[in-house]
């Protein structure tokens, strides 16, 4: 085989055998096929696009570039939950320990925040002592007895996604519907849950700026976990404002320690409890999503749910007094009150814009392999919809220093519009996608 050869096809709309597929990130993997080559090719994709066998193609043979977890040989169900990332997404913090409680286990691996939007790896570090960096016998130890285990990325899974994604990164090419699906799914299949729930998101704040992108997404990736027999469910949601009121990391965390203690901001807590519903029906453990609503109910009434968070910190490491008491979580020295700058109902709130400040408080990264700061970040006083008094608080400022303080407030105010008339909001879920039978 000729990588030209295959360039050149994909170029001028052709598609690729399965055998090719395997041939191309076998070769690229190994190094026989250059980095300009893979560029060009990459490209090619990017333009002309892949059917749906050749993204399947792709996505096992990425899988097969290194090693696999096969969790589900040893804990059966296990399911794993996926977001294509967003600002104040502490999805995963929640719905995590709250699906464990309810009797199903979750094994998943997560990744570090980069550029506006965080992750969940971060978030969980707030917590001392608490480490991501597990050993495979560690992992399936953990999930094993305490039925959850949230580790970092491992290297070693997919490892053809990495090195694909790092080129896309500096071709242009990141945002292709094919190469985006088959890079998440190969490192959800490397892991090896059997049952898996996306949350697709787009908006201000998202990968996807618009909600039929993120349809053609989710139905990509639903048909990927389709062929490959490992039953995913997609949920399509709005990202136009941040989730929930914290923006950052401890804050976060906080915040998801509220939303198990049933008391978490509506919008966010509505997501959590509908994707761990989700998963209990898919797994079978509830017949149909309102008998999965009274479990997780229950489970969050009980106190279940924010115990199980504990369990998995303290055995990840972490110290777990700081969920059964959120004040001993880190905090930020400096807090200062942005006012409304106006009276009215608020209209839009841009999302990557409150991310990006977030970011210059030192909560997130600029570039891969900084550090963040645990203890800063945002907290929304009020969102979309809300009518706010000129003067009332807007966003609270969680800052290492004053000048930091300082120096974000026009950004924050200028993320705001406003409206004199009332404001409808949107559903956060729009869609939810199975599988076709
Ligand atoms: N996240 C991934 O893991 N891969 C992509 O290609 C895009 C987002």
């Amino acid at each position: 085989m000729q990588t030209v050869e295959l360039i050149t096809r994909k170029r001028d709309g052709g598609t690729f055998s399965t055998e090719e597929i395997r041939w191309l990130i076998a070769g690229y993997t190994q190094g026989t096929i250059p980095d300009y080559q893979m560029a060009a090719l990459l490209m090619a994709i990017y333009l002309r696009g892949m059917d749906a066998r050749e993204t399947s193609d792709l996505t096992l043979a990425m899988v097969n570039s290194g090693e696999q977890l096969r969790v589900n040989t040893q804990v059966s169900p296990v399911v794993d939950k996926h977001s294509t990332g967003g600002v104040g997404d502490k999805v995963t913090l929640a719905v995590a320990p709250l699906v464990a409680a309810c009797g199903v286990a979750v094994g998943k691996m997560t990744g570090r925040g980069l550029g506006h939007t965080g992750g969940t790896v971060d978030k969980l570090e707030s917590v001392t002592g608490f480490h991501v960096e597990l050993s495979r016998a560690d992992f399936m130890r953990i999930l094993q007895e305490h039925q959850i285990v949230l580790a970092g990325q491992s290297s070693d899974l997919a490892p053809a996604d990495g090195k694909l994604y790092a080129l896309r990164d500096v071709t242009g090419t990141i945002e292709s519907i094919p190469l985006i699906a088959s890079s998440i799914m190969s490192k959800k299949m490397a892991v090896g849950a059997s049952h898996l729930l996306l949350d697709v998101k787009f908006g201000s704040g998202a990968f996807m700026k618009n909600r039929e992108q993120a349809r053609q997404l989710a139905l990509a990736m639903v048909e990927i976990g389709r062929a490959a027999n490992l039953h995913t469910v997609a949920a399509i949601t709005s990202m136009e404002q941040p989730l929930g009121y914290a923006i950052g990391n401890a804050i976060e965390l906080r915040e998801a320690i509220d939303i198990l203690h049933g008391r978490g901001p509506a919008d966010v807590s509505e997501l959590c409890y509908h994707e761990a519903a989700e998963l209990l029906v898919m797994t079978g453990k509830a017949a149909d999503l309102e008998t999965a609503d009274q479990l997780v109910t229950a489970a969050i009434q009980s106190g279940a749910a924010v115990k199980k968070l504990a369990e998995v910190i303290a055995a990840q490491g972490g110290d777990a007094r700081q969920i059964e008491n959120p004040d001993l979580l880190p905090t930020a020295p400096i807090r200062v009150m942005v006012p409304a700058p106006q009276s009215g109902y608020i209209a839009a709130i841009n999302a990557e814009g409150i991310g990006l400040a977030s970011m210059s408080l030192g909560a997130g990264r600029f570039k891969k392999g900084d550090p963040v700061d645990h203890r800063t970040g945002l907290l929304l006083k009020a969102k979309i919809g809300d009518y706010v008094q000129a003067g009332a608080p807007l966003i609270e400022i969680h800052a290492r220093n004053p000048e930091e303080a300082q120096n974000i407030q026009s950004a924050l105010l200028a993320c705001y519009q406003w409206s004199e008339r009332p404001v409808q909001v949107l559903p956060l879920i729009c869609d939810i996608i199975r599988p076709q039978k």
